[in-house]
């Protein structure tokens, strides 16, 4: 048997891998995909083949990652529930895509991965190879009892580690559990189990690897320009940037100047609610900016038509739809709607915050001289018109007014 083993190089995953080794007897091909998690990808490869890999694939998928799933997610606008960028759940289809491409050139018969029963991300790892590899076998171990009563606690863990050979780096185990990539570092469970536990406060400084602290950012706020065309952003103050440069230029200010930061308690996709921390620096200046870029250039109905799909589209994201036709049909709305997003907006970060600090664009629907409360030079528009408009939107609320009336 071969399996392919979505690798991320810590406790879990490495006894997971030398597990799968032995309970299957099977060539274990570790894979570990670069999607910008950066200080945990040293070492990896020798650690990998140290714990039992027969072959590791590290692969740099950060411009793919940008490029295909972030920027496509952030045209649409997408908000979990008002507040999460959706950072973890944008990642997980590319990491399967990978995976399975890799489980098919080594005619491997299953690929695993470390997620346990009760999270969002083994649903997003199992739709998205049900979508692009139906044939593969998919092992879930944290879902298996006989694996679950093999490890109750992590004790059980470093013991098997340390039998095994594998090396268990000496680092004191966080008070909870992070997941970083291009787009953000989410922190949940542990310490942040309790929803009145104060993330913000001093003693938790030292979380938050991607940016400072509001109270900490410069007193000077600091001017950025973002050049659209076409709902995406191809250039910042002035040069031209791939996907992946806007997002590294991005989380740099944003970090820089503490923006991003989102404390929730959110609805898992599973049925419970759980509370994540969140810091997405680059990624909440980018949403700010292309809202503002729409502000100037998109038509109203289709404006209001696709904000009323970003509940819809956030859920699929959120709950592991990326490869799913109807997020197909609602990309395709999306760049339609994203033909004139074009032009440039300039924003001021200060403290925690994105200031409005300007937008323009060639092909801009914003007419001063239709919206003048001065004399109106360009005649388009008669104010006698709308006494009619509204004498027409009034007429049913005069009528139902009248019956209400009569009921006294
Ligand atoms: N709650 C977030 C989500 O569902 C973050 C999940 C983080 N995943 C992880 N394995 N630490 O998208
Ligand atoms: C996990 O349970 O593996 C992480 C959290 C989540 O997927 O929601």
């Amino acid at each position: 048997k071969k399996i392919v083993l979505a690798y991320s190089g810590g406790l879990d995953t490495s006894v997971i891998l030398a597990w799968l080794k032995e309970k299957y007897d099977a060539e274990i091909i570790a894979f570990t995909a670069d999607i910008g998690q950066k200080e945990e990808l040293e070492g990896l490869e020798e650690k990998a083949l140290a714990t039992g890999a027969s072959k590791v694939y590290i692969d740099d998928l950060r411009e793919e990652f940008a490029r295909d799933f972030i920027f496509p997610m952030f045209q649409a606008g997408a908000l979990y529930e008002g507040q999460y960028l959706l950072g973890t759940s944008i990642a997980r289809p590319l990491i399967t895509k990978r995976m399975v491409e890799i489980a098919r050139q080594e005619g491997a018969d299953a690929i695993a991965h470390g997620a346990t029963g009760k999270g969002n991300d083994q649903v997003r790892f199992e739709l998205a190879a049900a979508a692009l590899a139906p044939e593969l076998e998919v092992i879930a171990p944290w879902r298996m009892d006989e694996f679950r009563e093999r490890f109750p606690g992590r004790a059980e863990m470093i013991a098997y580690a340390e039998e095994h050979g594998i090396p268990v780096v000496a680092t004191a185990e966080k008070p909870y559990s992070m997941d970083r990539n291009l787009l953000h570092i989410s922190y949940e469970s542990g310490v942040l189990e309790d929803p009145w536990f104060d993330a913000s406060s001093e003693e938790m400084k030292d979380m938050y690897l991607l940016s400072v602290s509001p109270e900490d950012a410069p007193d000077e706020p600091e001017y950025v320009e973002l050049e659209f065309e076409q709902g995406n952003c191809i250039a910042i103050n002035g040069e031209r940037l791939s996907p992946l440069g806007v997002m590294e230029k991005l989380n740099e200010l944003g970090g820089k100047h503490g923006i991003g930061r989102v404390d929730m308690v959110e609805n898992r996709f599973v049925g419970m609610k759980s509370r994540g921390v969140y810091e997405t620096p680059g990624g909440t200046i980018l949403f700010v900016a292309h809202r503002k870029m729409e502000s100037l250039t998109m038509d109203r109905e289709v404006m209001h038509l696709r904000d009323s799909l970003i509940p819809r589209y956030s859920e699929l994201v959120y709950n592991g739809f990326w490869f799913a036709p109807e997020r197909y049909a609602l990309q395709a709305l999306v760049t339609e709607s994203q033909k004139n997003v074009t032009g440039t907006v300039r924003l001021k970060l200060y403290k925690g915050n994105v200031i409005s600090a300007g937008v323009k664009s060639p092909v801009s629907l914003y007419n001063p001289d239709i919206a003048t409360m001065e004399a109106d030079p360009a005649q388009a528009y008669n104010q006698n018109d709308a006494t009619g408009f509204i004498r027409l939107h009034a007429l049913r609320l005069k009528i139902a007014s009248g019956v209400e009336q009569q009921k006294k």
